[in-house]
């Protein structure tokens, strides 16, 4: 693959790594990363995932790299970025014609099922996008055996990674733009591209367990919830589980 063709947002800068740990502990390892600083490996040996769950990618089969950020916006709207990276890269599979949903917060889905996985991890300087996506895989086993998808699978044959990771790239730099003053205009596309509204979720939040019918994502970009006690909104969730 020519990775060097990438079409990169202006600044931007791509390095490809044949072997690492993972993506998000090399750039959290450098000092000074610049933002815009994408970090591609063809194969991870400890792929990290949300929860500290481990994140396996196959070489040649999936996408796996890293961005670091400094956003504009104040450090205290950064955790916005985890809505901005899911509704980026449904928009970039919505450009290659898969119909792409993202379940709250960051999870991105194609038929419900989960086709790429986002991991933000940020220091008070930088924050490193971690980003899987699910490509050439023919199928899954074990736990993921039912609940995961790849572009293959859903009709995509012959997707190009060299495009794919310039269409992800793309939308990040435009999304992530608009966590600040902009963030109702991201709010807005994230609200038509929800999995979740409708649906009745289990959720593990900081106080507890929570059940209830998603009503929405609200102008913070909290997933809300009609529980048997009432509303409530939710501006993190360890684990979210749609029910049915
Ligand atoms: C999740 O759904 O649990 C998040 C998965 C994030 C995986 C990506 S792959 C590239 C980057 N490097 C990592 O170790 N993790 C992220």
């Amino acid at each position: 693959m020519s990775w060097d063709q990438v079409s990169l947002p202006a600044g931007w800068s791509l390095e490809v790594i044949r072997e690492v740990d993972s993506t998000n502990l090399e750039l959290q390892r450098r000092s000074d990363v610049s933002h815009g600083t994408v970090i591609l490996a063809e194969r991870q040996t400890a792929g990290r995932g949300r929860r500290g769950n481990e994140w396996h990618s196959v070489p040649g089969e999936s996408l796996a790299f890293s961005v670091g950020v400094r956003p504009e916006a104040s450090r205290s709207q950064w955790p916005r970025l985890a809505l901005a990276t899911g509704l980026a890269v449904a928009e970039a599979l919505a450009r290659l014609g898969l119909e792409a949903e993202v379940k709250w917060p960051n999870d991105v889905l194609v038929r419900g099922r989960k086709l790429c996985g986002v991991l933000v991890q940020a220091t008070s300087e930088v924050a490193i996008i971690g980003i899987g996506v699910n490509v050439n895989q023919t199928g899954f086993e074990g736990e993921i055996r039912d609940t995961a998808t790849s572009i293959y699978l859903e009709g995509l044959t012959d997707v190009s990674g060299v495009d794919l990771l310039g269409l992800i790239l793309s939308e990040l730099d435009g999304w992530t733009r608009q966590i600040g003053e902009d963030f109702p205009l991201l709010v807005g596309r994230l609200r038509q591209r929800c999995a979740l509204t409708g649906k009745r979720v289990t959720l593990k939040a900081a106080d507890g367990d929570h059940a209830g019918q998603v009503t929405g994502i609200s102008d913070g970009g909290e997933l809300m919830l009609m529980t048997e006690d009432g509303p409530r909104a939710f501006l993190q969730a360890d684990e979210v589980r749609a029910l049915g």
